[in-house]
C-alpha cells in the first residue's frame, strides 16, 4: 500500500510530507483502523539493560521530536520507541527548508537543529500518551542541549535533561552526535565525554535513590570517528558504567553521492549511504566491548538483511527512520521477523552444538 502512496508522499516537501504522514497515522490510531491498514510484527521478546523488549525493532531518535505521536508510533508494532531529541527549552531550529530527499540514493540529509517544544512540553504529551500505561511499553527518551548553551556549559543541559525525564524514560539517550548543532560532536573527545558521564553517572545515582527505580543510560555516537577515537569510547562506556551505545548518528559524508544535486545541502546524511559505515562502527565497539554493554544498531536499514547485518556486526536491538520514508511501516515486521528468525536459527545452533 505505501508503494502507491509514495508518489504522492514524495510530490510534497520532505518536511510536510512528514507532518502530513504523522498526522494521518494518528487520526487513523483514534478511529482504530491502524490494525486493518498495517500488520504488526510477531512477539519476540528480548531483555537487555534489566528491560524487556517485545520485539528488537526500535523507533529511532528524531521522527516524534515532542513525543506527539506515541500512541499511533506504538501501534505500528516497534518494540520500542524513542522521542526527542529535547532540549530544555523550546527552540525553532534552523530555516526551512532543512530536510532533503536524495531519492535515487534512499537517502536523507537533514539540518534540523533539534526544532523542539523543550522538555516541558514532551513530558506534558508523555503524560498523555496511553502506551506508557502498557506494561510492556519500551520508551526511550533522547536529550540534546540548547543551540544557545556554550559548550563550556552543555554538561548543565543534559543533567536538566535527565532530571526532568528521569520519571517517564525507560531508558535516557545522550546526543552528543547531532551534526547540527555547532561544536556538540566536541562532547566525543576524551576529556569532555569522562566529565559528562562522570556528571550523568552521579546525577543517575542520586535519582535513581530519588524515584526508587534505575533508568539506564544510553549514549548515541556519530558514524564520523576514527577506529581509536571508537576504541577510547568504548572504554570510557566500559569505565563509566553506561548502560548501552546508540550507533550511529547521521554522517557528514557525501562519498559517492556527488552525482546528485542535493549531497551539497548542509546536515547529517541517513539511509542506504550510511548502512556500511554505521554497521563499521557498531563492529568496532563490538569487539571492545565484548557483550558488557548492549548496542543498539542504526544507520540505513532498509530491509530486514539490512537488519540482520547490524546484528551480526554485534548489535542487540536495532532502530530506523530513513528506511520508513522510503519504504513505509512494512519495514517494521520485515526487520522483526528477519531478526527473529536469526535469533531463533543461532539458539538451534547452540542447541546442536551442546
Ligand atoms: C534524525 N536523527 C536524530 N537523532 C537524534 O539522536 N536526535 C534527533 O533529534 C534526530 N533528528 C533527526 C531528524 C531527521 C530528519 C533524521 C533523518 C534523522 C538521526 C536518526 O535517529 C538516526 O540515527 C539516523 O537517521 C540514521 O538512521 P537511518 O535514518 O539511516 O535509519
Amino acid at each position: 500500500m505505501y508503494s502507491l502512496l509514495r508518489p504522492l508522499l514524495f510530490l510534497l516537501a520532505p518536511e510536510t510530507a512528514h507532518h502530513v504522514t504523522l498526522s494521518t497515522l494518528q487520526a487513523a490510531h483514534r478511529v482504530g483502523v491502524l490494525p486493518l491498514l498495517h500488520q504488526c510484527p510477531q512477539h519476540n521478546p528480548c531483555t537487555m539493560m534489566g528491560l524487556t523488549f517485545p520485539n528488537a525493532v526500535g523507533l529511532a531518535a528524531g521522527l516524534d521530536k515532542n513525543g506527539e505521536y506515541i500512541d499511533a508510533l506504538a501501534a505500528l508494532g516497534f518494540g520500542f520507541i524513542e522521542i526527542g531529541s529535547v532540549t530544555p527549552r523550546a527552540q525553532p531550529g534552523n530555516p526551512q527548508p532543512r530536510m532533503f530527499r536524495l531519492t535515487p540514493a534512499q537517502a536523507i540529509i537533514n539540518r534540523m537543529g533539534f526544532n523542539n517544544h523543550g522538555l516541558d512540553a514532551l513530558i506534558r504529551n508523555v503524560q498523555h500518551s496511553r502506551f506508557v500505561t502498557s506494561p510492556d511499553a519500551v520508551l526511550g527518551i533522547n536529550i540534546g542541549k540548547n543551540i544557545d548553551t556554550p559548550i563550556e556549559n552543555a554538561i548543565n543541559d543534559y543533567l536538566l535533561g535527565l532530571r526532568a525525564v528521569y520519571a517517564y524514560a525507560s531508558y535516557v539517550a545522550i546526543n552528543i552526535s547531532s551534526p547540527n548543532t555547532r561544536d556538540l560532536r566536541q562532547l566525543q573527545g576524551s576529556r569532555q565525554l569522562h566529565d559528562l558521564l562522570t556528571q550523568l553517572k552521579s546525577e543517575q545515582k542520586k535519582l535513581a535513590d530519588q524515584h526508587g527505580k534505575y533508568v539506564p543510560l544510553v549514549l548515541k555516537i556519530a558514524p564520523d570517528l576514527d577506529s581509536e577515537q571508537v576504541t577510547e569510547i568504548a572504554s570510557l562506556l566500559l569505565r563509566h558504567q553506561i548502560d548501552g551505545v546508540i550507533a550511529t548518528n547521521t554522517t557528514v559524508s557525501r562519498t559517492s553521492l556527488e552525482h546528485l544535486p542535493q549531497h551539497i545541502e548542509a546536515g547529517g546524511l541517513s539511509g542506504a549511504p550510511l548502512r556500511e559505515k554505521s554497521t563499521a562502527v557498531i563492529r568496532q565497539l563490538a569487539d571492545v566491548l565484548q557483550g558488557a554493554i548492549p548496542i543498539i544498531g542504526v544507520g540505513g536499514i532498509m530491509s530486514g538483511e539490512d537488519a540482520v547485518e547490524k546484528i551480526d556486526a554485534g548489535a542487540s536491538l536495532v532502530q530506523l527512520y530513513s528506511g520508513l520514508v522510503y519504504r513505509g511501516t512494512e519495514l517494521i515486521s520485515e526487520c522483526a521477523d528477519a531478526i527473529a528468525a536469526v535469533k531463533t536459527t543461532s539458539q538451534s545452533d547452540k542447541r546442536v552444538a551442546g
